[in-house]
């Protein structure tokens, strides 16, 4: 199969890295790719917000099959433009895409098909949004309803807290997205990230992983895209993952399909394991970023195939197949990061770190300059170990990351602590 994989980051070099150990293989292409990615295929100047031009390349090429590595292009209907000209894609249609793109629209589902998640309702002014508060009472949950890269939840202790946080909502602080505020029931428990592979009709699980989103040791600071994953989650016990497809995965792909917007791709929850069972915080429509880098690892499956199923129809009848070692990824970012990140520092001694037994090093903000490595995002590297456990893992990931030159980089040293805290326990 000629493979065009979307995508510069960690997720897309772990996809690539995994997509090209397949036997299925003839060809793939990244656009833009990285200088990881580079070493599995060829990575192509195309403007993925330019549709007809991604098109054109695929018949150009001979493209058997697209996979989209972010939401963006899926939000923007990028499956759509192609199924439209019978190019095959892994990733959902931007009516499916809406699970990831509006909150709203995933609670209204969560009601018709009383699926668990946090009771909420949504303001357009804070004095009725405060009202309610008052009514709740703390803790509560305030965020803006659009998109904010993360930085629109306030997790407020009090009811104060919670109406100052109204007011930054309503003063402008988060820009359009802040035009209407989302109060939402605090839900007390312990965060997982779940995935499944899914075809319209069917939903194969395809994995579990916990990340680590602030920026700082102890989970303090400011929120990230992640700095650091595990997988599997061990909150997510064999119970759990059916509970979670039976009361959250399977009424959600049912739903879409009777609305006429069946889901094909990656569904990701956020889920938080309450005392009652798995509440869905949130949906994705695509894979996590680092929790990729740490499910590829686990796969022993596949993954083009289990894709070309997905998109044919027939999850139905395949599996995923999964390591017994954990996986665990550190995420090497750029100081200033999530900030703004220095750019053009050089990193080196890769190879060197990568030839630590069980490591994979997955690029995400890297370039080169004059042959030589350099920065070039926020989040740059992702040092990824197998072990027997978590704490294995971790010590041959820190090992790794310890051979790395790069003194403009930084990374947490707790990555997987509630794991190695269990695992040292004993339970
Ligand atoms: P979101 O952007 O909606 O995924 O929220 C970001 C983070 O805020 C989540 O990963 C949770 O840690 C936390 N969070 C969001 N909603 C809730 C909730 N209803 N109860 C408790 N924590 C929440
Ligand atoms: N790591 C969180 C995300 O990919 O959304």
């Amino acid at each position: 199969m000629k493979v065009l994989l979307i995508g510069s980051g960690g997720r897309e070099h772990a996809l690539a890295w995994k997509i090209a150990a397949s036997p299925m293989l003839e060809k793939l292409y990244a656009a833009p790719g990285n200088p990881g990615i580079a070493h599995h295929g060829e990575c192509v100047l195309l403007d993925v917000r330019d549709h007809a031009a991604v098109v054109d390349f695929c018949r150009e090429r001979a493209i058997d099959l697209v996979v989209v590595g972010p939401e963006a292009p899926l939000v923007a209907g990028l499956a759509d433009d192609l199924l439209a000209a019978d190019i095959p894609v892994f990733g959902p249609t931007a009516d499916a895409a809406r699970l990831e793109g509006s909150k709203g629209f995933t609670k209204d589902l969560c009601s018709r098909y009383g699926i668990p998640t946090a009771a909420y309702a949504r303001f357009a002014d804070a004095s009725h949004a405060k009202d309610y508060v008052r009514s709740i009472g703390a803790p509560i949950v305030v965020k803006a309803d659009g998109l904010a890269a993360g930085k629109g939840v306030l997790i407020a202790m009090t009811e104060e807290e919670a109406c100052a946080g109204i007011d930054d909502c309503f003063s402008g602080l988060y820009g359009a997205s802040g035009a209407q505020v989302v109060i939402e029931e605090f839900l007390q428990g312990e965060e997982a990230s779940f995935f499944c592979l899914c075809d319209g009709k069917t939903a194969l699980p395809f994995g579990t992983a916990q990340d680590h989103k602030r920026v700082g040791e102890g989970d303090t600071g400011p929120n990230t895209g992640g700095m650091g994953a595990y997988s599997p989650a061990p909150v997510m016990s064999v119970s759990m993952v059916e509970r979670t497809m039976r009361e959250i995965i399977e009424p959600t792909l049912k739903g879409m399909a009777e609305m006429g917007a069946p889901f094909t791709g990656v569904l990701y929850a956020g889920l938080m394991i309450t005392e009652d069972g798995p509440s869905l915080i949130e949906y994705n429509v695509r894979f996590g970023d680092p929790e990729c880098q740490v499910l590829m690892p686990r796969l022993r499956d596949d993954l083009l195939a289990l894709m070309k199923g997905a998109v044919d129809g027939q999850l139905a009848h395949m599996s995923a197949r999964w390591r017994d070692e954990a996986a665990l990824t550190v995420v090497l970012a750029a100081e200033g990061y999530p900030g703004t990140p220095k750019k053009g520092t050089a990193i080196g001694s890769l190879d060197a770190a990568a030839g630590e037994g069980g490591v994979e090093i997955f690029h995400a903000g890297t370039a080169t300059n004059d042959g030589q490595l350099v920065a070039n995002g926020g989040r740059v590297l992702n040092v990824t170990a197998l072990g027997v456990n978590v704490t294995e893992a971790r010590d041959a990931a820190y090992r790794a990351v310890d051979r790395i030159d790069w003194p403009e980089g930084f990374c947490r040293r707790d990555i997987g602590w509630r794991a190695i805290e269990r695992e040292a326990a004993g339970t």
